[in-house]
């Protein structure tokens, strides 16, 4: 997980502040680590350490006060079409239906496909979501579960070299989450994609990455990381086992330490 040139995502000293009027609020301080093509990363940390700020500096939405991210060895300045993003809670367009919000993104960057290619891409997608019949629905009529689903399929559908998802299954219940961690490990499998995930869930950061970072509290710094190794045909049942429990419970101790050091009184609260 070192920061190498064959990285996918490299961050090479991050730092970041934001603007207030009463002074800067340091949000990322130094941060450096790296996802090797295909790889995939889990992020967790205290609430309002900067996880989502990551994210925002990743995707080029704002620029690093210091340090330098580079996509697939380009250093990252504004918005790439490569990227593909899915939050908490999507947001879709009600006057269009589940196809017409998939495709939306082709819309954007590849305005010369031909609807026809647009629509098949959505359609295999939706049926690797297992919500194949659910093309003409309105973003309304889909349980919170289908309607991330179906965000995902958005995220993809342009074929992102990256994706990065914001605590994406942040709002299911437990059996939702977990049925969506199997789709997304079939995803992943279909189509290959680098994937960094901001999460509140250990076991969904084990369940689901080759790495788990732990974030300090703000300003955030990496506190501690680890490689899992569950392999690549990981079943729910391997959350239990004595290796993984031990890994769950050295990740809890770190968000423990995480949260215990936070500054009383520091700047604005999230
Ligand atoms: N646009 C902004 N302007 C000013 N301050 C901001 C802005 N966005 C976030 N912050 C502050 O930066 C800090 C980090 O916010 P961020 O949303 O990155 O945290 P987070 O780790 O994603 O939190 P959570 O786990 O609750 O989602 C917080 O103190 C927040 O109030
Ligand atoms: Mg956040």
């Amino acid at each position: 997980m070192q920061s190498t040139q064959a990285a996918q995502i490299e961050l090479d000293g991050v730092t970041h502040a934001y603007r207030l009027a009463d002074g800067l609020l340091p949000v990322l301080e130094n941060v450096s680590f790296g996802i090797q093509k295909f790889g995939f990363t889990a992020v967790v940390g205290p609430s309002g350490c900067g996880k989502s700020t990551l994210t925002r500096l990743i995707a080029g939405l704002i620029p690093p006060d210091a340090g330098e991210i580079r996509l697939a060895g380009e250093i990252v300045t504004s918005p790439r079409p490569t990227v593909g993003m899915a939050f908490q809670n999507p947001v879709m367009l009600e006057w269009r239906t589940v196809l017409g919000n998939i495709i939306l993104p082709l819309e954007i960057v590849a305005s010369s496909m031909p609807q026809a290619q647009r629509e098949d891409r959505a359609r295999e997608l939706l049926e690797l979501v297992s919500l194949q019949g659910f093309e003409d629905k309105r973003p309304s009529e889909l349980s919170g579960g289908m309607r991330q689903r179906v965000s995902l399929c958005r995220a993809l559908v342009h074929e992102p070299e990256v994706l990065i998802l914001d605590e994406p299954f942040g709002a299911l219940d437990a059996f939702t989450r977990e049925d969506l961690w199997g789709i997304m490990h079939r995803l992943r499998r279909k189509k290959p994609f680098t994937c960094l995930l901001i999460t509140h869930d250990l076991r969904e950061s084990v369940f689901l990455s080759d790495d788990v970072i732990v974030l300090s509290d703000r300003p955030a710094k990496i506190q501690y990381s680890t490689s899992v190794d569950l392999g690549d045909e990981r079943t729910l049942e391997d959350l239990y086992s004595s290796e993984t429990t031990e890994l769950l419970a050295v990740l809890r101790h770190q968000i423990e330490i995480a949260q215990r050091r936070a500054p009383a009184g520091n700047g604005a609260e999230s």
